[in-house]
């Protein structure tokens, strides 16, 4: 009689400890929900700001990029394609690094909300195709680098809209002729190789 009395106190003592670590564990969860939800599998982010994915290999654009992230850094994966929609909340991003990915074609609206943007390394990738106007609301875009493709041909409304641009890297592509006047409002052409 007496035992299990003392089985039904110690019991209850056990379910009280275990309610009250349970409530602990909910609230600690709930008051500190971003810490680890909102960085990308495979990926190391600092602060929010910076999210690295280098070398991850990837195939695809993470999903969950916070949206105030600053430096995205993509390169040395396997991406292939840039989905239109990946890029649109990152409003706040002003370096993107795609370098030696798979990329063959950059769609339009694949950096339609970027208008931070300073930099954009897209070197080392299989670009053949860039669709008129994916660079259109770039308007801080300050370096492109689009060295080590495949690009055929430049069309003369292709940077249109790269008001801010000092630096455009095309060397080691396959272009056979430039558009006259295409770099006309641009400062500086680097590593232009036809
Ligand atoms: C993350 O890396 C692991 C091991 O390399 C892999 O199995 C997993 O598919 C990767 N996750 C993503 C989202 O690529
Ligand atoms: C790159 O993409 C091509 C198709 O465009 C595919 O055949 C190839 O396997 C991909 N390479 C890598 C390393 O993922
Ligand atoms: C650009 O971002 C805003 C929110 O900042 C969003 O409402 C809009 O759909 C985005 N535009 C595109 C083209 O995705
Ligand atoms: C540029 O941004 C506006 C909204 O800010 C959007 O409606 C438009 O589709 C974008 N243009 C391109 C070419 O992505």
């Amino acid at each position: 009689m007496t035992r299990s009395m003392h089985q039904d106190a110690a019991e209850t003592v056990l379910r009280r400890t275990m309610v009250l670590l349970l409530l602990l564990l909910m609230f600690s969860s709930s008051s500190f929900p971003s810490v680890t939800a909102e960085c990308p599998d495979n990926c190391s982010c600092e602060e929010e700001l910076t999210v690295f994915c280098h070398g991850q290999g990837l195939d695809r654009i993470p999903v969950r990029i916070p949206p105030a992230t600053k430096v995205l850094a993509l390169s040395y994966n396997k991406i292939r394609d840039i989905e239109p929609k990946s890029f649109t909340h990152l409003t706040e991003l002003e370096t993107l690094y795609l370098i030696n990915n798979n990329i063959s074609e950059v769609k339009n609206g694949a950096f339609s909300n970027l208008s931070k943007l300073q930099f954009l390394r897209l070197s080392g990738n299989k670009i053949e195709n860039i669709e008129i106007g994916v660079f259109n609301n770039l308007t801080s875009l300050n370096e492109l680098y689009l060295d080590d493709n495949q690009i055929h041909k430049l069309d003369l409304e292709m940077f249109k809209g790269l008001t801010k641009l000092n630096k455009l890297s095309l060397g080691n592509n396959m272009i056979s002729s430039i558009p006259p006047g295409i770099f006309d409002s641009y400062n500086v052409v680097e590593s232009f190789t036809a």
